[in-house]
């Protein structure tokens, strides 16, 4: 079967060289002339774990190749995938849906045989029925069917995630788009991923309904946190013993400096937005949204207090470990850790930084923060080091080589990667999340 991606971003790479990698066959399509250029050199422009040697394999396999004409490259495609970004529109919140409606233009004035069109970018419900309206309105004499089918993947992980789903859910209005559907995912179920197919809009809802979910859960136990912090509980055997009830579940419940990432925020948003709309107000996540903003502030207070407050920190240095909004991608949005810099900043800190993977993105973001080439650079006559994202490399530091290196043994560690009576009792002050 011939798919074609529209969107070789995030999504659309990774859904495009796996399904390239079941067999079928790909064209990934972009407006971007220098990242088409870029992709057909072999040079990702994400970071994300195996994906180039993904794409370098189903490439040389004649399987997935690239193009910036969309007309070609839609050209006998049973499956056009919008896989275009729909970021928050500036002002009001709502997701910028301009990006699918001109695809979904292009697409109708370019199809030259009956396709099913296939929304995986996160659209607002509704959205389909939009797309259908422009590609039924272009006049093409073709038949269509639009289809929604939300992605799941964590960066990071998105090739697992897409090559050993949870669930794939299609919304469908017709057995046109069910039956093209089926037979782009059959490599999946025959490994037995589950296919919920439901209609358009339930579709549409579910992929904001789990977002929102998990924004809440992991909301829910950085409360936890502070309260356990308050009256001497430990958020990580509070997580466990409710984890282990299988109606709540053992994942997303680890204490941290807060949610960031290019869907949490985004997505949250606009479930409220779509919510305010329909005057149906969706009141917990309102608050998700509200307590995650002001606990990445709080997050640079804590820092500041464990340095002994506003006067103490200016003039201190501090080191974040971890700039990313979450380890294995070099995603700086909305991460915890720009309102950390900036609180420290303001509070007349230097601020000295290293991530493996995430500088380049964050350097325009905190110009004031000085960019160091490792953990043990960035550490040197610091007054404190703060851990803010969880990667590998910072789980087993030399913590007697950093001792030795900082100015004070002060360790704000947001990610709680270490055992709070370790690193007390190798000298330093342990500062951590919902620990006592
Ligand atoms: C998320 C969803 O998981 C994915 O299904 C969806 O398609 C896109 O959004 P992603 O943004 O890549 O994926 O990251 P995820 O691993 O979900 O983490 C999001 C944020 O939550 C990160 O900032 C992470 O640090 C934080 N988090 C996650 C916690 O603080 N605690 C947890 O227990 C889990």
């Amino acid at each position: 079967m011939k798919i074609a991606m529209v969107g070789s971003g995030y999504v659309g790479l990774v859904s495009g060289a796996c399904f390239a990698d079941f067999g079928h066959e790909v064209v990934c399509i972009d407006k971007d002339q220098s990242k088409i250029d870029r992709l057909h050199d072999g040079i990702m422009p994400i970071y994300e774990p195996g994906l180039d040697a993904l794409v370098e394999t189903n490439v040389s396999a004649g399987r997935l190749t690239f193009t910036t004409d969309l007309a070609e490259g839609i050209k006998g495609a049973s499956a056009i995938f919008i896989a275009v970004g729909t970021p928050s529109r500036r002002g009001d919140g709502h997701a910028d849906l301009s990006f699918v409606y001109a695809v979904a233009e292009e697409i109708g004035a370019n199809l030259s045989n009956d396709a099913v069109v296939v929304t995986k970018s996160t659209v607002p419900v509704g959205t389909g029925d939009e797309v259908e309206r422009i590609l039924k309105g272009s006049g093409t004499s073709h038949k269509v069917s639009i289809v929604s089918n939300p992605e799941f993947l964590r960066e990071g992980a998105a090739i697992g995630d897409f090559k050993r789903p949870d669930r794939i859910v299609i919304g469908s209005e017709d057995d046109f788009g069910r039956d093209v559907m089926r037979e782009v995912y059959r490599p999946l179920f025959l490994n037995e991923s589950p296919i919920l197919n439901v209609n358009r809009r339930s579709s549409e809802l579910i992929k904001y309904a789990a977002n929102a979910f998990l924004a809440t859960k992991i909301t829910f136990i950085n409360e936890m946190a502070d309260l356990c912090e308050k009256v001497g509980g430990n958020v990580q055997d509070v997580a466990r013993g409710i984890g282990m009830d299988g109606r709540i579940g053992r994942k997303f419940l680890n204490a941290g400096p807060g949610y960031g990432g290019s869907c949490f925020p985004k997505d949250t948003l606009a479930l409220l937005k779509t919510a305010e709309d329909h005057e149906s107000p969706v009141r917990i996540v309102e608050a998700v949204v509200k307590v995650n903003e002001s606990r990445k502030r709080a997050m640079g207070r804590k820092v500041i207090d464990a340095l002994g407050g506003m006067k103490a920190a200016r003039g201190k240095k501090v080191a974040l470990l971890g700039l990313t909004f979450k380890p294995n991608t070099d995603d700086m949005r909305d991460s915890p850790s720009i309102a950390i810099a900036q609180a420290l900043a303001d509070a007349g800190a230097h601020v000295t930084a290293f991530d493996p993977e995430g500088m380049e993105q964050a350097m325009p973001l905190m110009p004031k923060v000085n960019m160091c080439e490792s953990a043990y650079e960035a550490i040197e006559d610091a007054d404190a080091v703060v851990i803010v994202t969880e990667w590998d490399v910072f789980r087993a530091l030399d913590v007697s080589r950093i001792k030795k290196l900082v100015k004070t043994p002060i360790m704000v560690d947001l990610r709680n990667i270490y055992s709070p009576n370790e690193m007390r009792a190798a000298g330093f002050t342990y500062e951590s999340i919902g620990r006592g």
